[in-house]
C-alpha cells in the first residue's frame, strides 16, 4: 500500500528545500501532493512542484476545476498525513486562529489527519511573542512541530528560525506515517562489500556501495524492528535509529553477525567476498627485481548467509538472501535458495555494471513457492516493498 502526503508549501525562501523532500519523498515511494500558497509561488513555481510531485499543484480555494477535481475537504482525506513545508508565520497564524481565507489555510482547518508543520521565518519574527502564542495554539490543538534550526539564514541573519533540513523531516513523516508493525522484532541485515587483505595496503574487494542494504535496513528501523546493520566499508552515513556495527572482512563480518544473533529476521544484502587470500603477508609487497608478479593463492570464506540460515541453535526465522548474478538469474538464485537454505531470495542482474553501486534496480523476489518480478525503481522502494512483503509473512503466520 502506497502511502500519501499532503504537503503544502507556504511563503519562505525555504521553499525551495521543499523540492528536495519532494524528491526525496518520491524515492521512498511515498506520493505527494502539493498545495502552493501565494508567498510560496514567490520563491517556486508550480510547475518545478507539479513535474516533481507528477501530480497537479493546487493553489486556489473554490477554482472550480480544483473543487471538482479534488476539493480542499479531499485534499486532507487523500493522504495519510499533511506536511506544512516551510510554515511561514502567516500561515501559522491563520492556522491558530482558524482562518480559512485561502485553500491552505481552509485545507488545514478541514484536515482529519496529524499536521506536522515545519516553521521557517526571520529571527526576528520567530522570537516574536505572537508568532510563540501562535505556536502553543497550533500545538495544543495537535499540530506537531518540526523545530527549525539555528544558522545562517537567507536575510543574511545569524539565528534560529531555519527551517530543519530535509532528513529531519523525512525522519518526522517517517515516524508519524508507519504504524510501527515491527515493532517488538529484532532484524539484522548485512551490507555493503567485504575486503579481503593481500598485504597492509593492498585488498580484494568489490563495487557494493552498501546502498540496498542499508536502505532496508532505514525501512525495517521505520516500520519500528530493533535494527542491527553490519556494514562493510561504504561512503554512506549510518542509517537513522539502527545500530551499526563497522567491519571489514568476511571473517569480521561472520563473528558481527554471530553476536547479533538470536534475532527473528536476517537480511544479508551483502556482496561477501567469497575468497580471501591464504596468507595476506605482513608487509606491503615489493616488485621482484625480475619483474615477476606476486601469486595469490585463494582460498574460500564463510558462506555468512548459510551460516545463519543453518544456525543450529539460533536461525531467525525469516531469512532473506541476495543473490547477483550475471546470467541465468532465475534458475542459479532459486539454486541459491536451495543450497543456502534460506526463505527468500531477492535476484538482481548484476552484468553490465547493473544494480552495484547504482541509484536504482530490478529485482525478483524468489521464494520456494513463488517468483514476483520488480519494476526498475529507486533502492529504498525496493526496500519498503520487501520490508511490506515481510509484514505481510509475518501477519500471515
Ligand atoms: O550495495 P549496493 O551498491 O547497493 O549493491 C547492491 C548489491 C548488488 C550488492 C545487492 O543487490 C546484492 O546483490 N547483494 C548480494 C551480493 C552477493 O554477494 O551475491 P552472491 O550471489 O555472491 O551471494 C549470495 C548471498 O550469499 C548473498 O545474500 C550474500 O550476502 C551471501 N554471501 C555470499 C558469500 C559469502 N561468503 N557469505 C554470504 O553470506
Amino acid at each position: 500500500m502506497r502511502h500519501s502526503i499532503l504537503l503544502i508549501i507556504s511563503g519562505s525562501i525555504a521553499a525551495y528545500k521543499s523540492l528536495d523532500l519532494i524528491r526525496r519523498l518520491q524515492e521512498h515511494d511515498i506520493a505527494v501532493r502539493c498545495i502552493l500558497t501565494k508567498g510560496g509561488a514567490q520563491f517556486i513555481t508550480p510547475l518545478s512542484v507539479a513535474s516533481l510531485s507528477n501530480n497537479p499543484v493546487y493553489e486556489e480555494l473554490f477554482s472550480l476545476k480544483d473543487e471538482a477535481e479534488m476539493g480542499h475537504i479531499r485534499l486532507s482525506r487523500e493522504a495519510d498525513l499533511v506536511v506544512v513545508a516551510p510554515a511561514s508565520a502567516d500561515l501559522i497564524a491563520k492556522m491558530a486562529n482558524g482562518q480559512t481565507d485561502d485553500l491552505a489555510s481552509a485545507t488545514l482547518l478541514a484536515a482529519n489527519k496529524k499536521i506536522l508543520v515545519a516553521p521557517a521565518m526571520n529571527t526576528q519574527m520567530w522570537q516574536h511573542p505572537a508568532t510563540q502564542r501562535n505556536l502553543s495554539h497550533i500545538r495544543e490543538d495537535g499540530a506537531i512541530i518540526i523545530e527549525p534550526g539555528a544558522g545562517l539564514l537567507a536575510c543574511g541573519e545569524t539565528g534560529s528560525g531555519r527551517m530543519a533540513e530535509v532528513e529531519t523531516i523525512l525522519a518526522a513523516i517517517s515516524k508519524h506515517l508507519y504504524t510501527g508493525a515491527l515493532h517488538g522484532t529484532k532484524a539484522l541485515v548485512t551490507s555493503g562489500p567485504t575486503y579481503e587483505a593481500i598485504d597492509p595496503v593492498r585488498f580484494i574487494g568489490n563495487h557494493s556501495s552498501g546502498k540496498q542494504g542499508h536502505a532496508i535496513a532505514a525501512a525495517l528501523a521505520r516500520h519500528g524492528a530493533n535494527v542491527t546493520l553490519i556494514s562493510g566499508p561504504t561512503a554512506l552515513p549510518d542509517p537513522k535509529g539502527v545500530t551499526v556495527k563497522h567491519i571489514t572482512s568476511a571473517e569480521e563480518m561472520l563473528a558481527a553477525c554471530e553476536a547479533a544473533l538470536p534475532c527473528d529476521i536476517a537480511v544479508c544484502a551483502a556482496a561477501v567476498a567469497d575468497w580471501k587470500v591464504s596468507e595476506p603477508t605482513a608487509r606491503k609487497l615489493k616488485k621482484a627485481k625480475d619483474g615477476e608478479a606476486p601469486e595469490l593463492r585463494l582460498i574460500e570464506n564463510p558462506d555468512i548467509l548459510a551460516h545463519i540460515a543453518q544456525h543450529p541453535k539460533d536461525r531467525p526465522n525469516l531469512v532473506i538472501g541476495f543473490a547477483a548474478e550475471t546470467e541465468n538469474v532465475l534458475e542459479n538464485a532459486a539454486a541459491k535458495l536451495k543450497r543456502k537454505a534460506c526463505d527468500w531470495i531477492v535476484a538482481n542482474d548484476v552484468s553490465e555494471g547493473k544494480a552495484f553501486n547504482a541509484t536504482e534496480n530490478s529485482v525478483t523476489l524468489v521464494t520456494a513457492k513463488s517468483q514476483q518480478n520488480w519494476p526498475l525503481q529507486s533502492k529504498e522502494a525496493i526496500a519498503e516493498q520487501l520490508v511490506q512483503n515481510i509484514i505481510t509473512h509475518r501477519s500471515a503466520k
